[in-house]
């Protein structure tokens, strides 16, 4: 189902909303709520709205486990464009979230321990139950994660190479396309898939044509976001603008 809201405002608040119900749902059960979270600009308002849930009406992240989507590989957490650096600021500051709760994928790692990582990221996911909902972006490549054109449905966590639109995407946080990494540690869309509810947002205009081909288009690994038709449990949440383009 496709979700049009007046604003990216409106559209943050109710995915925010939607999280904070299955973080009470569960606190209230005495069970940990699993929160699979995406970085970029799309998710800034809903993280927001998290953070001002937790000041201003008291709620709290001690009983929440995350699974963030991706890392750039190589990429050292304290640098400024690592994902970890990211969540840190739009959310995990301003929360009581438990540090040994948080996971990212690691960017610092061997080549040859990659794999290993992978291989425990998925388990550990599966450890706690799976992922109660998964948040996603969209990119211009119709990529959700780093699942670039080209990705299998069934594919896991793993390392990845970034598709050049990508990279020129990013350029502005690196200083030059020449600065970002080529790589990337995603989750796969397997594992996306397998969240309890999924919710893909997308604002503004320029997301309008890769939204119409993912929404409407025929399901191709050219557009990975277009496997999401394949779930019963998907959310397109869009502003108008992003909605602009569907019939
Ligand atoms: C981020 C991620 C990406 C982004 C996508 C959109 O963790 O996995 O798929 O969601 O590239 O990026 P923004 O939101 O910056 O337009």
């Amino acid at each position: 189902p496709v979700s049009v809201y007046p604003s990216q405002d409106e559209a943050s608040i109710q995915v925010a909303q939607r999280i904070a119900a299955i973080i009470l749902d569960k606190q209230a059960k005495g069970e940990k709520a699993v929160l699979g979270l995406a970085t970029g600009a799309t998710p800034v308002k809903v993280y927001k709205e998290l953070v001002r849930l937790h000041k201003e009406e008291g709620l709290s992240f001690q009983n929440v486990v995350t699974f963030n989507l991706d890392e750039y590989y190589p990429m050292l957490p304290n640098a400024e464009q690592s994902y970890v650096a990211f969540m840190k600021k739009q959310l995990f500051d301003h929360i009581d979230i438990p540090e040994e709760n948080i996971n990212i994928p690691d960017g610092t790692l061997a080549p040859e321990d990659v794999q290993a990582f992978c291989i425990a990221y998925e388990q550990k996911i599966s450890s706690f139950g799976g992922l109660d909902i998964q948040i996603l972006g969209i990119g211009r490549t119709g990529h959700i994660g780093f699942n670039e054109p080209g990705s299998a449905p069934n594919s896991g966590t793993r390392l990845v190479t970034l598709d050049d639109l990508t990279r020129r995407d990013a350029s502005r946080d690196f200083g030059g396309k020449e600065n970002v990494p080529t790589k990337a540690i995603t989750m796969g869309v397997g594992t996306i898939f397998k969240a309890k509810e999924i919710v893909l947002m997308a604002w503004n205009e320029k997301k309008a044509e890769i939204v119409k081909k993912a929404v409407e288009g025929e399901i191709s690994s050219d557009i990975p976001a277009t496997y999401l038709q394949m779930s019963d449990n998907v959310e397109f949440v869009l502003d108008t603008d992003a909605a602009s383009a569907l019939t």
